[in-house]
């Protein structure tokens, strides 16, 4: 069995503004994707990273696309031999060996494994500036990476989305959910970037 790492690290980082794409941003001292890098090969046999055209380096940095499914595919191909496969944003450095491996533990009889966190807000279904529709929010969960699959669910899935695990579930895969961690947010705003700093600090 070989536990290919994915991580999608070729974004722009339109909302954070820095002058380098996000994933090559320092945080904490370093490049934001080197702490995902740390923790990953740690647990897989292999990490194969989506970056900028520019700052590709083969076998194991290859280019990604123009959306963050796209980047996922390309990474993929590069991974023939996975048969497992852990995709973790490089956006989320805060990412831990313990949840990595929880979500790995929970991939039995499932086709994927997500980390998510309960929503603390009450969320809204808005059209044209009117809610339409509250779900309840006890049935609500934020999805977070990792998110873990069979090599071959994740294969068969195409199709654009903000999370791998919603194209598997679309084909009618099963998928687990274990509880992330907080501190495991999205670096997406400067607001992020401060509050990371703080907890790379420790
Ligand atoms: N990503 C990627 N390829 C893309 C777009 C995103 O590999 N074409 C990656 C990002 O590098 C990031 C993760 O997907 O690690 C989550 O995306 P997001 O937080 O939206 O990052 P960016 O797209 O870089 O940020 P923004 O949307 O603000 O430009
Ligand atoms: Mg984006």
């Amino acid at each position: 069995m070989s536990v290919v790492g994915i991580v999608p690290a070729a974004g722009a980082g339109e909302r954070l503004g820095a002058d380098v794409p996000k994933a090559f941003a320092v945080l904490g001292g370093r490049p934001m994707v080197e702490w995902s890098l740390d923790v990953l090969r740690e647990v897989c046999d292999r990490v194969v990273v989506a970056v900028p055209a520019d700052r590709t380096a083969p076998p194991d940095f290859v280019a990604g696309g123009a959306t963050r499914s796209e980047s996922v595919k390309n990474a993929l191909d590069a991974a023939p031999e996975a048969s497992v496969v852990v995709v973790h944003d490089a956006a989320r450095p805060m990412v831990t060996v313990d949840l990595v491996r929880r979500c790995l533990d929970a991939l039995d009889g499932v086709d994927g494994v997500i980390a998510a966190v309960p929503v603390t807000d009450t969320v809204k279904e808005v059209e044209d500036g009117e809610v339409v529709r509250t779900p309840d929010r006890g049935r609500l969960w934020a999805a977070q990476t990792p998110q873990v699959f069979r090599a071959e669910a994740l294969r068969r899935a195409a199709g654009e989305a903000t999370d791998d695990a919603s194209l598997v579930e679309a084909m009618g895969g099963r998928v687990r959910v274990v509880e992330g961690m907080r501190e495991n947010f999205k670096v997406t705003t400067p607001l992020d970037a401060r509050v990371a700093e703080m907890l790379l600090a420790d």
